[in-house]
């Protein structure tokens, strides 16, 4: 069998529950890749609480319910580490000691720092630990020495940060971090209901795990073809919403049937919700059954997390006893 020598490490914050944009986005791939690599996935919770930190009751439910879809979703505790950030100190510590190292200026260019708090203007992001988000996902990954990291594009410039803050540390200490590749997978897009991308914060989702008269209902709510006003017009499938989730999840044939009989108004709306919803019950089964189960034995998840934690700690303080030697603060006298 292939030897997994090649480390890979992402994280989400705790949003709740899956989304197909999530899905599709990220835990699909994650789950491509822990048969391949060594894989390290976990929920950012302290990354929460930099823009959360007044309103902090929902992190605890949100990394359950993320945790429980990622396993419904296929990850596979025996073949990866899944883990909660804030049980794994070590990534405290690292991100301590490179602060040291980090002059401010590279945290203040980086673009989400002022995007974020241009958009989020209802929350005071002005925190020292706000600016510090960056270096604290450098301190996540690097802990783990990873050689790769399944992101989305947004995230591109908290990577460039991750790989000048290694290069800036191997030079003053010697080398201790591989530099961490970015791995870009290509994702479908996923719009929500209403045809805007899919997030949370436009209320347009739908939850990967929901009980299929849920799934029933949200699809009648799509937007479809803005100009099909009649059950007789003529539709177009190329700016109808609902067509691009035919795209997702159906047959090579159903897509083309459905293209046709749109473009000839032999299918209307309405039918092709119907039909269209019963597809994607029948194909989100497996996903949701696990789901179920695991909601009714919750213990699972937490199982797998506490063997997680364990994995990752044995991983990260290997790092920490190279960092400290390296920065000259350790003290075998102590050990
Ligand atoms: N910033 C990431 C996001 O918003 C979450 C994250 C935190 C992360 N630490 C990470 C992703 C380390 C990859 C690696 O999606």
């Amino acid at each position: 069998m292939n030897q997994k020598t090649q480390f890979v490490l992402s994280g989400l914050r705790p949003t709740g529950r899956v989304h197909l944009g999530n899905y599709f986005g990220a835990i699909r791939n994650w789950v491509r890749l822990q048969d391949s690599y060594r894989a390290y996935y976990f929920v950012a919770d302290w990354h929460a609480l930099t823009s959360d930190y007044a309103d902090p009751q929902n992190v605890r439910q949100a990394t359950f319910d993320a945790v429980a879809d990622w396993l419904a979703a296929g990850l596979d505790p025996k073949k990866c580490s899944i883990f909660v950030q804030s049980e794994v100190k070590e990534h405290a510590e690292l991100h301590l000691l490179l602060s040291m190292i980090t002059p401010l200026p590279w945290l203040e260019r980086v673009p989400t720092f002022k995007d974020q708090q241009a958009q989020l203007v209802e929350k005071d992001l002005n925190t020292y630990g706000f600016l510090g988000y960056p270096l604290l996902q450098t301190a996540d990954i690097i802990v783990y020495r990873a050689n790769f990291v399944p992101v989305g594009e947004d995230q591109a410039s908290h990577l460039e940060l991750s790989r000048e803050i290694v290069r800036r540390f191997n030079n003053f200490y010697g080398d201790v971090f591989p530099e961490p590749q970015p791995l870009f997978t290509e994702s479908p897009k996923v719009p929500g209901l209403d045809g805007r991308k899919m997030s949370k914060s436009y209320g347009n989702t739908i939850p990967l795990s929901a009980p299929a008269d849920e799934i029933r209902a949200l699809v009648m709510t799509m937007f479809t073809d803005p100009n099909r006003i009649r059950r007789k017009d003529p539709g177009n499938p190329d700016i109808c919403n609902l067509f691009q989730f035919h795209k997702l999840f159906s047959d090579q044939e159903t897509v083309a049937r459905v293209d046709h009989e749109c473009r000839t108004a032999q299918i209307g709306c309405v039918d092709d919700k119907k039909l269209l919803a019963e597809i994607m019950v029948e194909n989100l089964r497996p996903i949701r059954e696990r789901r179920e189960a695991i909601d009714r034995d919750p213990s699972v998840v937490w199982d797998a997390l506490r063997e997680g934690n364990r994995s990752a700690r044995e991983r990260a303080a290997e790092t920490l006893e190279q960092v400290r030697r390296a920065m000259k603060i350790d003290y075998p006298e102590f050990r």
